[in-house]
């Protein structure tokens, strides 16, 4: 069986539970082998993976540099600034001029939505979207999803709130897909302001605008960034306005199941969407959700590139 082999990850919409739980067990496998401590398993030597980021990028960048490596594939990081695209050549050209490199695979981040696509349909390495715009973060969604497995047992039938600033939110988007197609009872809630009715019944999920009302029952609560650098001003009237209605502490918890689990994408604004209070605390899965990214994209970048299923992945 080979799901995934030579197929590009533009986003979730529409991935199969199928290639879901694929990704998932392939995940498994690669975080037994980073947490065994050792740095090198060969299953992509001899292909090459080439970094894209042309918006900023400290964790997903990093990461699929490090899942690269550990998988021994050789890597490139593009450097838009340090390109010929501020000379003058197209988007399409700068793509047709990396693969002609002999790149197995790409990985991209980029402001305007729909450029992972565009480059799938312009070239044929297998391209990973790793952010594109406020539309689809597949990788990140898969490590939430792997995250809430790992620590629930299971997605299926749980209640998952994604809190915040859900119009612009790419993560919001890609795990809306995921959960739903992973059976979970998924919810939004925000601010008039940055959650549109529209979006939330196009997503065909439940919405809130009371946190408290979200919150009510609640297995797992995702916290988006407030994207300061997506917005135009005056979406809620202070920072202190927005963290004392949207703000999630260890009060606004109290409504929620005992053993929720609190999931951040990172970076995290502290005193604005999250309080220093859960930051870190017994809820939070913060951290090993950037060691389940780590996973997650090695999984997926062996799926895609090579194929097969995680019985592949042995020492
Ligand atoms: C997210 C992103 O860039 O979309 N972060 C990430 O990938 N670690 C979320 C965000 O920036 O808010």
């Amino acid at each position: 069986m080979s799901l995934l082999q030579g197929k590009s990850l533009l986003g979730l919409q529409g991935a199969t539970r199928e290639e879901i739980e694929l990704i998932l067990r392939a995940a498994a496998r690669m975080k037994a082998v980073v947490n065994s401590g050792n740095k090198k398993l060969p299953l992509l030597r001899g292909k090459s993976v080439v970094n894209m980021f042309f918006e900023p990028s400290t964790r997903t960048s990093g990461s699929f540099e490090m899942a690269a490596n550990y998988l021994d594939a050789s890597v490139v990081n593009f450097m838009p600034r340090g390109s010929s695209l501020v000379k003058g050549e197209s988007f399409r050209d700068t793509l047709l001029t990396v693969t002609a490199m002999g790149v197995d695979a790409i990985v991209m981040r980029h402001k305007q939505e729909g450029s992972p696509l565009f480059a799938h349909q312009c070239v044929d390495p297998v391209i990973i979207n790793a952010g594109d715009g406020a539309h689809e973060h597949p990788t990140q969604a898969l490590l939430d999803l792997y995250t809430i497995q790992e620590v629930k047992g299971r997605i299926d039938g749980l209640k998952v709130v994604i809190v915040g600033d859900i119009d612009h939110s790419r993560v919001a988007r890609s795990n809306v897909y995921g959960l739903k197609t992973m059976g979970a009872d998924v919810h939004l809630v925000g601010p008039r302001t940055l959650l549109q009715p529209e979006l939330a019944a196009a997503l065909g999920v439940t919405f809130h605008y009371d946190l408290d009302e979200a919150l009510e029952g609640a297995d797992v609560i995702n916290i988006l960034r407030i994207q300061k650098e997506r917005q135009g001003a005056g979406f809620f009237p202070s920072d202190g306005e927005y963290y004392s209605q949207f703000g999630i502490n260890a009060v606004r918890l109290q409504t929620a199941k005992k053993d929720v689990l609190i999931l951040h994408p990172g970076p995290m604004n502290r005193g604005l969407e999250i309080g220093t209070d859960i930051c870190y605390g017994s809820h939070s899965s913060i951290q090993e959700q950037v060691k389940n990214g780590l996973c997650v994209r090695m999984a997926v970048l062996y799926l895609t590139i090579i194929g097969g299923d995680e019985n592949g992945i042995t020492r």
